[in-house]
């Protein structure tokens, strides 16, 4: 197959990480004989200070011209210790979102067998294994009205959602939800929100359609409580943007580090791929952060292509890497030896 892959490494420590996705993915390319070809783009503050604009033009057309996009993360200190920085990275991350109509962003949450001892609740993880579907290009994150009012002394965002943007991210965790065990719990604030009102409202609306699944309703204060208590509760999460950012760095934990979760952003046009973890800047350029994230978001790119063979054999080696212990600091045992970022890549690439 010929795969033409928009390589977006953004900040920090992204380069780093991309890297070895791509070592992983050329290492499939040579052995199921398929044609992987990269156009590398800028975006998040290497943009900003290449070209004054966080999403450039010439990069929101090498994304569209793609099949499929892989993203490293965005993010710099300079911008988070400066409130009032007038172009910020993460403007570039909703815009490129925004642009290439990604509404739905799939963050699957499963335990790795090997690393169940490193997570802190290892009593309730085993057998961890659910999907957050995150609403992405809506509500508090893009609502107008904005910023700020003349005097400056009062500050506003506004939650809004649609009919429209509601009922096709449910339709995408109802589908996902059949295609696994059937059960959709749908995340809001419905004892206060009127917006989670109307999630709950369409959810209900929708679900004579997709008889087979078993719908239930969570609000958020709740799911962060029930998802460290009993994550294997859930099967497929639904939810508004901003509760799936907070409740899937939360999430994380479970998996034994933020450092293995990727995450897939689909909607109307070409699909992007990211691991969750931000741009971990303290780490960028020492060749420490680990890669398995990025790794994993290249599997499900793959898999995404329908290349299932290819994306199995990527986990395979991912799994083998964590086995046999090459593994970056964050993963490795008291005493044990660290590896570092291309260490880790190479192994897998070869392993695959
Ligand atoms: C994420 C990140 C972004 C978000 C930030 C960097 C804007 O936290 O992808 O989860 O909040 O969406
Ligand atoms: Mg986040």
């Amino acid at each position: 197959m010929n795969v033409n892959i928009a390589l977006l490494a953004g900040d920090g420590i992204g380069p780093e990480i991309i890297a070895q996705a791509v070592k992983a993915l050329d290492r499939v390319a040579r052995k199921y004989a398929h044609n992987f070809t990269y156009r590398e783009a800028l975006v998040g503050a290497c943009a900003i200070d290449a070209t004054g604009d966080p999403y450039p033009e010439e990069t929101h057309k090498i994304c569209r011209e793609a099949d499929a996009v892989l993203f490293g993360a965005i993010g710099d200190p300079k911008y988070d210790n400066d409130p009032k920085a007038p172009v910020r990275p993460e403007q570039g991350l909703l815009r490129m979102r925004k642009s290439l109509g990604l509404f739905a962003n799939l963050r699957p949450i499963a335990l790795f067998d090997t690393l169940a001892d490193r997570s802190p609740l290892k009593a309730v993880v085993r057998g961890t294994d659910f999907v957050c579907v995150r609403e992405l290009t809506g509500g508090i994150y893009f609502g107008r009205p904005q910023g700020r009012d003349e005097g400056g002394d009062r500050a506003v965002d506004t939650c809004t959602y649609s009919r429209q943007e509601i009922e096709r991210v449910l339709h995408v965790a109802f589908r996902l939800a059949m295609s696994r065990r059937r059960h959709l719990t749908v995340v809001d604030k419905a004892n206060v929100l009127e917006t989670s009102r109307f999630w709950r409202e369409i959810a209900q609306q929708l679900a004579p359609q997709y008889p087979e699944v078993e719908l239930d309703f969570m609000f958020v204060d709740n799911a962060a409580m029930q998802i460290i208590r009993q994550p294997t509760h859930f099967d497929v999460i639904v939810t508004e943007n901003m509760f799936g950012d907070i409740l899937t760095d939360e999430a994380s934990v479970i998996s034994g580090s933020l450092g293995m979760l990727p995450s897939a952003s689909v909607g109307s046009e070409v699909a992007l791929f990211e691991p969750i973890h931000g741009s971990y800047p303290q780490a960028a350029g020492k060749n420490i952060a680990n890669p398995m994230a990025a790794i994993l978001s290249a599997a499900m790119l793959l898999e995404h292509l329908g290349l299932t063979a290819e994306g199995s054999a990527v986990r395979d080696a991912v799994n083998r890497a964590l086995t046999e212990g090459i593994v970056t600091e964050d993963l490795a045992a008291q005493g044990e030896r660290r590896y570092s970022t291309s260490e880790v890549g190479d192994f897998i690439a070869a392993h695959i």
